[in-house]
């Protein structure tokens, strides 16, 4: 049985911050920012917005475009890690916002959960419905899972220019349109970790930059290990002599905190899987150095990123590897569509990957690329820390959905807030119906909390015609 992803539809909020802005405010070089970081513009929320909303708007579009009714659906999941409640699900609030268009109660067979691990969850939570649709629970009913992330980092921290904001929802059925999951193949990798984390009741995240960087590239690494193993096995990939397992990946999406570390995942990873080939002799002779190694190679992540020299001489491997051929040739045919929507949106957390791979599926199309039966590795990672790697294939019915993507047309006319109305809206010193944009055809927070103490922490939502 086929299983997937049938279709997509996406939430991103209207107001922004532009990068050469928040460049001249904080004292850095744009260019930084620009093409160290990769980022253009940071999405952010309104006073009358948050994960939830944006959560039930990406669902409603998803549900009005493809002509469904709550009946049509027997799960819905939200994984996001900006969460509202200690105890109350997301999705019951979003549950909540849908009835309000499609009826009060319409909702009621349906069952799911929020879900959490960092930016990762989203992924277990599609592997889970898909294999509740293998399992055949679904009554011929679909699944909805929902990305939505609000990503918000202290003001004047190293993370404040890897904001963003939005949402993802998707449909998950049998035989779908767009793309089929590899079965068997999925892997995963935990560890207790603490690269980025945010303690109960705090709105920030703590964070050790650097080493969640290399933490990420780790441990994607070891899900793609498992991975590899795992799709050679069953029979999945058959690899010949000289080939890497990269070659039968046509395309990849993997987590996107920013658009550069998308670029790095991908060198990190083909560095990994081409240097025991024979195509490794010319990329070193291109290079003009060999590949260093740290004084430890089997220490910590904290002792290889102490290993100064190291880390030196394997950033500049890195980067001149970057400019190689064989790393550019790959980048482009098989990554650069997928980070366009990182640029112009930032950080989405759980979103963030799913973001990348709707971009993937627009840029590519819009180049003229015939995506038919092409295999997309995804690399997921969360925080904390978990990384997940799965494939799909794209389906002959994906040109009646792809056709008609277009990202800046979705998220509509942006409004660019400067960076005192920034400042106000991040420390929380605008109330919430004294909102920038007021919104059209959208759900909109309305009120938080009653008139009584039991009413404490109540979300009213209403929809805006
Ligand atoms: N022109 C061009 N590039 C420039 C430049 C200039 N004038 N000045 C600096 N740069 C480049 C640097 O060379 C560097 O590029 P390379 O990566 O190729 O070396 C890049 O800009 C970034 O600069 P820094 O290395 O100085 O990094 P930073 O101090 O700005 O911090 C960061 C970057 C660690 C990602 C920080 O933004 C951060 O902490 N972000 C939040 C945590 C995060 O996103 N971690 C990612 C992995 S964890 C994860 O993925 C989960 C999640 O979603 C949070």
């Amino acid at each position: 049985m086929q299983v997937g992803i049938d279709d997509l539809a996406i939430y991103v909020p209207k107001l922004y911050i532009d990068y050469k802005d928040f460049a001249q405010a904080r004292g850095i070089n744009p260019q930084k920012l620009e093409y160290g970081i990769g980022i253009k513009k940071m999405a952010l929320v309104d006073t009358n917005q948050d994960s939830a909303c944006m959560a039930a708007n990406a669902c409603l579009k998803l549900m009005q475009k493809n002509d469904l009714q709550p009946q049509n659906i027997g799960r819905m999941y939200v994984a996001t890690e900006s969460a509202l409640d200690e105890s109350k699900a997301m999705n019951s609030f979003v549950i909540g916002m849908l009835e309000e268009v499609y009826g009060e109660g319409s909702f009621e067979h349906a069952g799911g959960i929020e879900c959490k691990f960092a930016c990762v969850s989203g992924s277990y939570a599609l592997y889970d419905n898909t294999n509740w649709i293998r399992a055949e629970e679904n009554n011929n009913k679909a699944a909805v899972v929902i990305v939505s992330d609000i990503a918000k980092y202290d003001i004047g921290s190293a993370g404040e220019y890897t904001q963003g904001a939005g949402a993802v929802a998707m449909l998950i059925t049998e035989n779908p349109r767009l793309l089929a999951f590899d079965s068997k193949i999925a892997s995963t990798i935990i560890k207790n970790e603490y690269d980025f984390y945010r303690p109960f009741g705090k709105e920030t995240p703590l964070v050790n930059g650097n080493y969640s960087n290399l933490l990420y590239l780790i441990q994607v690494k070891k899900a793609f290990d498992s991975y590899k193993e795992k799709a050679i096995r069953t029979g999945l990939i058959r690899l010949r002599n000289g080939e890497s397992i990269t070659d039968h990946i046509d395309l990849f999406s993997v987590h996107l905190p920013y658009r550069k570390m998308g670029e790095k995942a991908l060198a990190y990873l083909l560095r990994h899987e081409w240097r025991h080939l024979p195509r490794w002799q010319h990329i070193i002779k291109e290079i003009g150095m060999i590949e260093p190694v740290p004084k430890d190679p089997r220490g910590t992540i904290e002792s290889i990123l102490a290993d100064k020299e190291f880390m030196e001489s394997d950033e500049k491997f890195r980067r001149a590897f970057m400019q190689t051929s064989s790393y550019n040739e790959v980048f482009e045919q098989k990554m650069a569509s997928s980070l366009e929507a990182s640029s112009l949106i930032g950080n989405l957390y759980t979103a963030s990957m799913y973001m990348g791979l709707r971009s993937l599926l627009e840029f590519e199309y819009k180049k003229g690329v015939e995506l038919e039966s092409k295999r997309i590795g995804f690399g997921s990672y969360g925080s904390g820390s978990s990384a997940m790697v799965f494939s799909g294939v794209i389906q002959p019915e994906y040109r009646g959905l792809v056709k008609n993507m277009n990202l800046e047309e979705e998220i509509g006319m942006r409004t660019k807030l400067s960076i005192e109305e920034y400042e106000e809206v991040h420390k929380n010193e605008r109330n919430l119906n004294d909102c920038h944009l007021r919104g059209h055809k959208e759900f909109v927070l309305v009120k938080i909390g009653g008139s009584t103490a039991d009413k404490a922490g109540f979300r009213e939502y209403n929809y805006l015609n």
